[in-house]
């Protein structure tokens, strides 16, 4: 069984990057299985730090075959603008594969993010802006343009004159803008399926043939467990499907073949944008937890809101994607608190509750239950084994295995590869 799945268990941003790196190492493929250029991974290694938004976080490992798989949207012009970085940076793109049943974002995309938001008002969502949602409903109603479709360029117009009248229609009448022209976008995507047509192929053969000579295959998921539609903050979340099942259909292969469900976890909390988080923290601490653990979106460079690990979501997140294994990522962050809490559960309307209420409005105003342990205030960032962690440092990671119910065999200490302790059970 040579799947192993990749999933955050929080709102995003856990550090999966590092972690999908780590992995690809003994890998032969990483799928990228769902989510856009909403997503940013950084990687460092050595002197370097790498920024991926759309490729998956393998391909500084040149043997190991990149995919950006079937449940990806893709924009073809930030992917182009990667690809160029990347190669500029001297990583090898040979190992690149795009699927030809991942979706683009269309330009109209990030135009309708930005006035979907606007007419939102207050409650409006703080998405990435890059037309991830706009393009997910028009897969979902089944208008969106593939990549495969910049291989049948007659079928691409032809699909744009009946698409685009009904974009124009809304941008014009409902929101007073600017409308876009099938000429103008046939262009441009033209020159994208010249500059692409290297990296698109069908993907079946390159997964099934890798699974049947029984190879290890990663799913690369992006975004967390939270910001899952199904399951996350609902509709505080993405239009995707970050979850275990997700990376599945994704990806196009089955449950059977999963040898492992790594859930990676940050040591504490952070979400971008808006919507419920029980465990912020909004006062100086906050501020000082975001400096030392430079949280700030890859992406889009927004301040990231930071808060204490919040059990109770972790606890629900591996349950709903059967993690039996967690990565423990910015333990160091932590190195300097007296005190460290953790949320065990939540009081809302006179009631417990030891998982994330559906109710978001429940969740945004209950109270958390917090057990606190002393912090060890020493530096962990030069610590490879286990037994090199200050005894506190082991007692809260222990502490978080108990509440989880899952053994944490990674833990993270710092952005450098080797900054990372191994334990028994991880690979
Ligand atoms: P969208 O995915 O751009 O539609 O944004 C919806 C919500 O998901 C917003 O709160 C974003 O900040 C959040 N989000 C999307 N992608 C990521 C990510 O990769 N990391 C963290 N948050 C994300
Ligand atoms: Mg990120």
């Amino acid at each position: 069984m040579p799947v192993v799945i990749c999933v955050g268990g929080q709102w995003g941003d856990e550090g999966k990057g590092k972690v999908v790196d780590l992995l690809a190492e003994t890998a032969a493929m990483v799928v990228r299985s769902q989510g856009g250029n909403n997503a940013g991974h950084t990687v460092v290694v050595g002197e370097r730090e790498y920024r991926f938004n759309l490729i998956p976080a393998g391909i500084l490992h040149p043997k190991t075959t990149c995919i950006i798989g079937n449940g990806v949207v893709l924009d073809p012009r930030v992917l182009l603008s990667e690809i160029e970085a990347l190669e500029a940076a001297g990583a090898d793109l040979a190992n690149l594969v795009i699927s030809e049943r991942a979706h683009m974002i269309m330009p109209y995309h990030p135009v309708l993010d930005r006035l979907e938001e606007q007419a939102r008002g207050d409650d409006r969502l703080g998405t990435t802006y890059r037309g991830v949602g706009p393009a997910y409903s028009d897969k979902v109603r089944r208008i969106g343009f593939r990549v495969g479709d910049l291989q049948k360029l007659r079928f691409l117009e032809k699909k744009l004159e009946f698409v685009l009248p009904l974009k124009n229609d809304i941008l014009g009448k409902l929101y007073g803008a600017p409308p876009f022209e099938v000429a103008a976008i046939l262009e441009e995507y033209t020159g994208y399926a010249r500059r692409l047509e290297r990296f698109i192929q069908d993907t079946f053969p390159l997964t099934h043939g890798a699974l049947a000579r029984g190879e290890e295959v990663v799913l690369e998921g992006a975004q967390g467990t939270m910001l899952d539609l199904d399951l996350g903050t609902y509709p505080y979340v993405t239009s995707s499907y970050p979850s275990a099942g997700g990376c599945l259909a994704g990806s196009g292969i089955g449950p059977r073949h999963v040898r492992q469900t790594l859930g990676v976890y940050k040591a504490y909390t952070t979400r971008v944008g808006y919507g419920p988080f029980p465990t912020e923290l909004t006062d100086g601490l906050g501020d000082r937890l975001r400096e030392v653990g430079h949280e700030y979106g890859t992406t889009t460079g927004r301040p990231r809101r930071v808060g204490w690990f919040d059990a109770a979501v972790a606890r629900y997140s591996v349950a709903l994607n059967g993690i039996d294994a967690v990565a423990l990522t910015k333990l160091d962050v932590l190195d300097d608190l007296e005190t460290i809490r953790i949320c065990t559960g939540y009081r809302s309307k006179g009631q417990a509750h030891d998982h994330p209420m559906a109710n978001i409005s429940h969740l945004k105003h209950c109270e958390p239950q917090y057990e606190d342990l002393p912090g060890w205030r020493a530096s962990t960032a030069g610590a490879r084994r286990y037994q090199d962690l200050p005894p506190a440092a082991r007692a809260y990671v222990e502490r978080l295995e108990a509440l989880l119910q899952a053994p944490v065999t990674h833990i993270s200490v710092g952005a450098a590869r080797d900054q990372t302790i191994i334990r028994a059970g991880g690979r």
